[in-house]
């Protein structure tokens, strides 16, 4: 698929976006000399080691190796496939992918077909709501008004094989099947709702994109959904985000529940800022989702054993994703309640009061290793120390994880630097970001700079004498500048499009290098680096050709060069 965008489209492209402004908004990047470093993305760890350049328009992990340019980064961080990494980059560049465009809109145009049959599904079980006193009746004598019942757009499925098809039969029949409104039974197709409540779950943007259903029968299921569809993924919605959203102009925080009628009961009662799984358990998608519209959570569960331990998962989830302005919070429910009994129990104020009494994170992490560790013995110190310890690794650097870091401390009675010698003795090795120059290959060095400043390709005229030098990377060193003679100006991140991929590590490693001395020391740099590795080839051939004349003999040219490469030695000498 990738072939259908045209490469040039693809460098345009990543000429076009700022790697760091992409970075930026998904990790909290901080400038350092020319670069931007961060806490790794791609693997745990206390130092910051990710650096990302602007001027090469590439990132490099020096704790993992992960590299590369914006839309690797795009792939790798937000999951995304190669095509729609660059549709993603090209809107945020307003371009238009070009070859793509043609499928995309056959999609597009799939898609709203879907959108429309669910909207028109959507009026017509408003309407039928209106006309059955049965459901009316339901939804009263769970405290619901006409009021809320129309703002979350409840609606009726009558107790028919094919009301709803009926309804729609003039639609494409494709579009019908992949509704998920409809089964399928050998062609011919029937209401999968029937004598239910209907819940319509709207995404983000207000359109219907699936159902929920309640018996309000004995029939099970007791709540049936609309299976996956081209249009609804239900690992990744959130009933209610979209109603809370347009209740509150900007959220402020939100409370994740559990069910339909939790959320919605809760709007009745004034609590309009509360949204709920799709019968799935949170997952890392959810918590990202909300923390885009809201700054605060309060994860709401049972107080049984498995909202404790509902509980625990949402405290795994979430400990990766806390930057310094996120709050969380955990509140347990007495045990016979649900958000919908208890608030209609209590109302609206005091159910905010214990929302607003519920433990901080920081409180259920240490409560619950609490439980896990009680600590009666330094023993148990120290391996409660270090479960935190590891638990806390995942935190982002911040001043939350400090705070979390000396609270520990505090519980344990010891001084933070006594807490990690407690349980780390060899653990935090270093990553060294100054390769010493010393140590380096001249080779390394020539395209370690040349992947840094591709405009002294100019300097190097002559590639004769390294012909027959060989070193470790040479066929990448003959690639690199053969390229770079092509492309004077590219940039390491544009390099990566233009090379086999085996080469990618290498130019990672290379063009991560910074370098301690000054711009205006590069060029010498460069021009001694070349002189060296000159100088090391000649050695090599003049060793070879001493070594050929005593075992065999050499022709006129090999003596005359043999010849001169002796002088320069004498002459180096003197
Ligand atoms: P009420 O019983 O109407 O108060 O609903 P509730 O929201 O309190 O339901 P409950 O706590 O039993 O379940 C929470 C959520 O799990 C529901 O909102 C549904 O999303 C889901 N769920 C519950 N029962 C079923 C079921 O039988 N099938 C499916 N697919 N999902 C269910
Ligand atoms: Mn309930």
């Amino acid at each position: 698929m990738s072939s259908a965008i045209p490469q040039s489209f693809i460098q345009d492209l990543l000429n076009r976006v700022d790697i760091v402004d992409i970075i930026q908004v998904r990790v909290n990047l901080k400038k350092r000399g020319a670069n931007y470093t961060a806490c790794c993305p791609f693997h745990n760890e206390k130092t910051p080691s990710f650096t990302v350049s602007q001027e090469k328009q590439f990132y490099y992990c020096f704790g993992c190796g992960a590299h590369g340019n914006a839309l690797s980064f795009l792939m790798n961080f937000d999951r995304m496939e190669f095509v729609e990494a660059v549709e993603s980059l090209a809107a945020s560049a307003g371009l238009e992918v070009p070859c793509e465009e043609k499928i995309s809109s056959e999609k597009t145009a799939s898609t709203n077909a879907l959108y429309t049959i669910t909207e028109k599904a959507a009026q017509f079980y408003e309407q039928q709501l209106k006309k059955s006193s049965a459901a009316i009746e339901y939804l009263k004598k769970r405290g619901l008004s006409g009021q809320i019942a129309k703002y979350f757009r409840l609606g009726f499925s009558v107790n028919e094989w094919d009301a709803l098809y009926k309804t729609l039969s003039s639609q494409n029949k494709e579009v019908l099947k992949d509704s998920g409104l409809f089964i399928d039974n050998n062609g011919r197709f029937y209401d999968r709702f029937r004598n239910r409540v209907m819940f319509p779950i709207r995404d983000i943007r207000g359109r219907v994109i699936a159902f929920g259903g309640r018996t309000f029968t004995d029939e099970q299921p007791k709540y049936l959904n609309s299976p996956e569809t081209p249009i609804f993924h239900k690992s990744f919605e959130l009933y209610g985000l979209y109603e809370a959203k347009q209740k509150n102009k900007t959220l402020v925080r939100a409370l994740m529940v559990e069910g339909y009628m939790d959320v919605i009961s809760l709007a009745e009662q004034g609590i309009t800022y509360a949204a709920a799984t799709l019968g799935t358990a949170i997952n890392i998608k959810h918590v990202q989702k909300l923390l885009r519209y809201t700054h605060e959570i309060i994860f709401c569960f049972d107080g049984d054993q498995a909202g404790q331990n509902a509980a625990k998962k949402a405290l795994e989830i979430t400990l990766p994703l806390i930057r310094d302005d996120i709050k969380i919070r955990f509140m347990f429910l007495p045990e016979e309640d649900d958000p919908d009994s208890l608030i209609q129990k209590i109302g609206k104020q005091a159910f905010e009061k214990l929302m607003d009494e519920s433990q901080t994170i920081s409180d259920f992490f240490f409560d619950q290793l609490k439980k896990e560790i009680p600590i009666r013995s330094l023993d148990d110190k120290a391996r409660f120390a270090e479960r935190a310890l590891k638990q806390l690794e995942k935190v982002p650097q911040g001043i939350f994880k400090n705070l979390m870091e000396q609270q520990l401390a505090n519980l344990l009675s010891v001084e933070p630097e006594q807490l990690k010698r407690l349980v780390f003795s060899a653990e935090t090795k270093k990553h060294p970001v100054n390769i010493s120059l010393q140590r380096m290959h001249p080779a390394d060095l020539i395209m370690a700079l040349l992947l840094n400043r591709p405009a002294l390709i100019e300097l190097i005229q002559d590639t004769q004498s390294w012909q027959f030098f060989k070193f470790e990377h040479k066929d990448f060193f003959d690639l690199l500048i053969m390229t770079l003679k092509q492309h004077p100006h590219i940039k390491a991140g544009d390099l990566l499009t233009k090379m086999d991929p085996q080469y990618h590590p290498l130019i990672a490693k290379l063009a991560a290098w910074e370098f301690s001395f000054p711009e205006s020391g590069i060029e010498a740099e460069f021009l001694g680096a070349i002189e060296c590795l000159n100088q090391l080839s000649q050695e090599k051939l003049r060793q070879y050709l001493i070594q050929k004349a005593k075992k065999t003999s050499l022709n006129e040219s090999e003596k005359q060069k043999l010849t001169s490469l002796l002088k320069n030695k004498f002459s180096e000498v003197e």
